[in-house]
């Protein structure tokens, strides 16, 4: 990677002009929207909100499914940055399928969203256990290829590190944490009624910084394989305080939100803004520097 910042899965769907944007405009690697079995829709509308401490969404995992996405993969291939495919499931053979189906497609990482309110077994989302994580990673694992497997872990886990160290033990090549905190919801006072048409809703943005930032940290402690760190993350500044954490690179989402798709570029100055001040020359000197 040219730079240590990554698009978010989500945020920009999977359409390849708009992640090549992205990439064009200082992102070091975009990750698309996770990537069903199948067509699905989504929750009703309204899906996103902003409210003062960050956003809070249900979309609900609209996806257009494997099948349909041959052209878009072939566009990605153009783009001038890695490209990570993140997929989701809701069991451990189609976590399975869905990877098999992307892998041919050589994108250069697969992220396994096992952490969204969406892919349940059971009504628990799999990133809740070592268990049921390893199981999904390991399944994974036999038909990817030679395509790094990542999965993206919940802070809803009691024990966090527990799941990451399980899921780099069944084969993970890296792990991203955090997904969404809660569920939450926010109330229209004035209709007296949840906002959010599914009621509920994951929490992202600056609130969520300093989960996301315990959690990469206690990642960091129990598994060698890189971290990719998100949750909060707006500035250069939270940028080095994640890398600080653990994390290797660093993801963004909400603050495309806040600072267009310029972000990744702010970002990237600030980083080295803080650098120069501070006589650091290589970024790396900087991963994990919170644990000596
Ligand atoms: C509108 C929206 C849609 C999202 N969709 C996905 C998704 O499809 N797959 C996924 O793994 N994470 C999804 N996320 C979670 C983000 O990738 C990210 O983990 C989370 O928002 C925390 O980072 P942030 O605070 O920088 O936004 C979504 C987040 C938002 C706000």
């Amino acid at each position: 990677m040219r730079n240590p910042t990554v698009l978010a899965s989500g945020i920009l769907g999977v359409n390849a002009a708009l992640l090549k944007r992205v990439a064009l405009s200082g992102a070091g690697a975009v990750t698309m929207k996770s990537i069903g079995p199948r067509e699905k829709e989504g929750h009703k509308n309204p899906t996103v909100l902003e409210w003062e401490h960050g956003l809070i969404n249900a979309v609900g995992l609209p996806s257009p499914g494997y099948n349909n996405l041959a052209q878009e993969f072939e566009e990605l291939k153009a783009i001038d940055c890695p490209v990570i495919a993140s997929i989701y499931g809701a069991s451990v053979e189609e976590f399975a399928e869905v990877a098999e189906a992307v892998a041919p497609y050589s994108p250069s990482l697969i992220e396994l969203n096992i952490s969204c309110p969406n892919t349940k077994k059971e009504g628990q989302v799999f990133g809740l256990t070592r268990e049921s994580a390893e199981e999904v990673v390991a399944a994974v694992k036999k038909v990817n290829g030679n395509i790094p497997v990542m999965p993206k872990l919940t802070p809803q886990a009691p024990n966090i590190a527990e799941v990451a160290k399980a899921c780099a033990e069944a084969g993970a090549d890296a792990i991203c944490a955090i997904n969404t905190v809660g569920p939450g919801m926010l109330i229209d006072v004035e209709a007296r009624k949840p906002i959010l048409a599914n009621k509920f809703g994951g929490v992202s943005g600056p609130a969520i910084k300093p989960i996301a930032l315990r959690c990469v940290y206690q990642i960091y402690e129990k598994v060698d394989v890189p971290v990719l760190g998100m949750g909060g993350i707006t500035t250069g500044l939270d940028a080095i305080e994640m890398i600080m954490a653990g994390a290797t690179a660093v993801g963004m989402g909400s603050a495309v939100y806040y600072r267009r798709i310029n972000v990744f570029a702010q970002v990237c100055k600030e980083m080295e803004q803080w650098m120069k001040a501070h006589e650091v020359n290589n970024i790396r000197e900087l991963i994990g520097a919170a644990h000596k």
